[in-house]
């Protein structure tokens, strides 16, 4: 168990003791150190509801507070908190266990839950566009840490591979293919043919025509054009298989879109059978009278011509996860701006009798120095490829003139992990819903909330180790033992690492464990500067070398959740 909830035991325990409901009896870190290391607002929380006056019901709660093993005698401060300071013993008896841990102190959920988590979700065929980065980055990051905290995790890709832009690709391709460009880099070549069909047919409502036959032939199952569809959607694949190994990002599912096809008719006249869903000019909707937001807004799935919609396809996939996971809770890791979208089919979802818990993961968008969204200079949407070719290229100029001594394809791997690592930092370090402007310099620096700030200090302890060994310094078994200040500091942040993955998953924002990292880091370094390391002496050497291996164990796994690496040297 770790300090914080040992302390809330023996709070609810007192709590209970002294007549309080001890449910509210929650301890969290101190907001100020000045005071003590954790606080509690128990005494605040249950005044208000007995109306007393809460330091007097602070200071009863004490006389049957029982924590002599863990702290110096609690205190009461401000309006009314609880205040612990932790004994040295306590706390050095706290980060041993960590340090013995093999999950460095982090509890699983006590009830796990099967969760899909639907991320990434390129369009084939369409530029992936910032918000197809974001949601990769933001949702592997998602799915890394709820499967570290035990829930059972199942990865879905909902690739984008069946819909509208595909009567301009497959007219694309049996009139401008360029099959060189197509082999060559095919996201480009398929995106270049959609483009120019769509100029063609703006002038030209024969063309129009034409390519809307083709996207019927398609639907209606034409084995040419079928081809041409299967061929554009593998060939768009392998293009997206090679990023996500790039970004070391794997699925475990990718149904995509075209993959529910033949569920929608029938899903549709299910619906109407059932009056869930009714005709309305033509067209067919599931209208939500009982939502005031969405009572002008019913949602659209069947068009007048016939045709589908992009719900209609998330309601049968919903139906289709539910039925095939049970899932507890579905999370949608998608652009702010498909909000009323994800608003709609959960309603329609629960109309039709699913209770999963669903969630749109919204995040806002990254912008360009203009503050606009981020584009090319030409004006397009930035690719990611090359986005992830330009982080490592400017990686490498920085390592080769820092570590001129390491070889060539050393220097490429450290600078790959540094630049990959320094992109998804950059995303993952923002509130999600907060939209961020693109800085190479700011995210590449290794000064500040960055990646490679962090990677560096897990390299600077890796390097103490490496000295350690080649100087044969000696090294006890001896465990470890807090006694400065800066130890101290350095082992309370040590211990927070659990609750904040914790933290995380409740509204899932990784930013939490990357303020943390970066906390971790600087209290790190100020530890260093005050705590001799290697020039002090045995069990306080020990015990630093000790203090400082956790602390790069939690570096490399809390970045390891980010999907960020660390390389030995830098
Ligand atoms: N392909 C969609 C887009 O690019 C994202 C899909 C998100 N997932 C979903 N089940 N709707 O906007």
């Amino acid at each position: 168990m770790s300090l914080q909830s040992l302390l809330e035991s023996r709070l609810a325990t007192a709590l209970g003791n002294a007549g309080i409901d001890p449910a509210i009896g929650i301890v969290t870190p101190a907001a100020n150190a000045q005071f003590g290391d954790f606080q509690s607002n128990a005494a605040m929380v249950a005044a208000k509801s007995q109306k007393k006056n809460p330091r007097e019901l602070a200071t009863s709660i004490l006389n049957y507070l029982q924590v002599e093993d863990l702290c110096e005698p609690p205190t009461v401060a401000g309006a009314g908190f609880i205040n612990f300071k932790v004994l040295d013993s306590a706390l050095s008896d706290a980060v041993n266990r960590v340090r013995n841990d093999a999950c460095l102190g982090v509890t699983p959920v006590p009830h796990a839950k099967t969760i899909i988590i639907d991320f990434s979700s390129p369009n084939v065929a369409k530029p992936m566009h910032v918000g197809h980065i974001r949601s990769t980055i933001l949702g592997d990051s998602l799915s890394r840490i709820a499967r570290h905290l035990g829930h059972h995790v199942i990865t879905d890709n909902h690739i984008g591979d069946w819909g509208t832009q595909f009567g301009k690709v497959i007219y694309g391709w049996k009139h401008l293919l360029n099959r060189d460009a197509l082999y060559k880099s095919p996201i480009d070549e398929l995106v270049r043919l959609y483009r120019e069909v769509n100029a063609l047919e703006e002038h030209d409502p024969v063309i129009k025509e034409t390519v809307r036959g083709e996207l019927v032939k398609l639907q209606q199952g034409d084995v040419e054009n079928l081809e041409i569809w299967k061929q554009a959607v593998a060939l768009s694949w392998k293009e997206f298989e090679h990023l996500y190994a790039l970004l070391d990002i794997t699925f475990d599912e990718r149904l995509g879109e075209s993959f529910y096809n033949d569920a929608l008719e029938p899903l549709v006249d299910r619906l109407l059978a059932h009056e869930i869903a009714r005709e309305s000019e033509g067209a067919v909707c599931i209208f939500f009278p009982d939502i005031p937001a969405l009572q002008e807004k019913p949602c659209l799935i069947r068009k007048s011509d016939g045709g589908f919609l992009y719900a209609t396809t998330d309601l049968a996939t919903l139906e289709y996860r539910e039925k095939r996971w049970k899932a507890d809770a579905v999370w949608y890791v998608t652009g702010s701006p498909q909000q009323l979208h994800f608003e709609q089919v959960f309603a329609a979802g629960r109309k039709m009798g699913i209770e999963t818990d669903l969630r749109h993961i919204a995040f806002g968008s990254i912008l360009g120095d203009d503050r606009k969204m981020m584009k090319t200079r030409s004006g397009e949407n930035v690719e990611l490829g090359g986005l992830l070719r330009e982080a490592i290229e400017r990686s490498l100029a920085v390592v080769e003139e820092k570590n001129p001594d390491l070889s060539k394809s050393q220097q490429e791997e450290v600078a790959r992990i540094i630049g990959l690592g320094a992109v998804k930092y950059a995303d993952l370090m923002q509130h999600r819903l907060t939209d961020y402007v693109f800085s190479w310099d700011k995210m590449l620096s290794f000064q500040g909330n960055t990646a490679p700030y962090l990677q560096n200090a897990y390299v600077r302890i890796r390097s103490i180790f490496r000295k350690a060994e080649a100087e044969g310094v000696e090294i006890l078994p001896a465990p470890i033992s807090i006694s400065e200040s800066a130890e101290r500091a350095l082992a309370l942040q040590i211990l927070k690492f659990g609750e904040t993955l914790h933290a995380v998953l409740e509204d899932q924002r990784p930013n939490l464990l990357c303020l943390y990292l970066y906390e971790l880091a600087d209290t790190f370094h100020h530890f260093y500067e005050a705590c001799p390391i290697l020039k002090s002496e045995g069990g306080i050497r020990s015990s630093r070398m000790a203090l400082a291996g956790v602390t790069s164990q939690v570096l490399k796994i809390g970045l390891g959740l980010l999907g960020i690496g660390v390389p030995e040297r830098m």
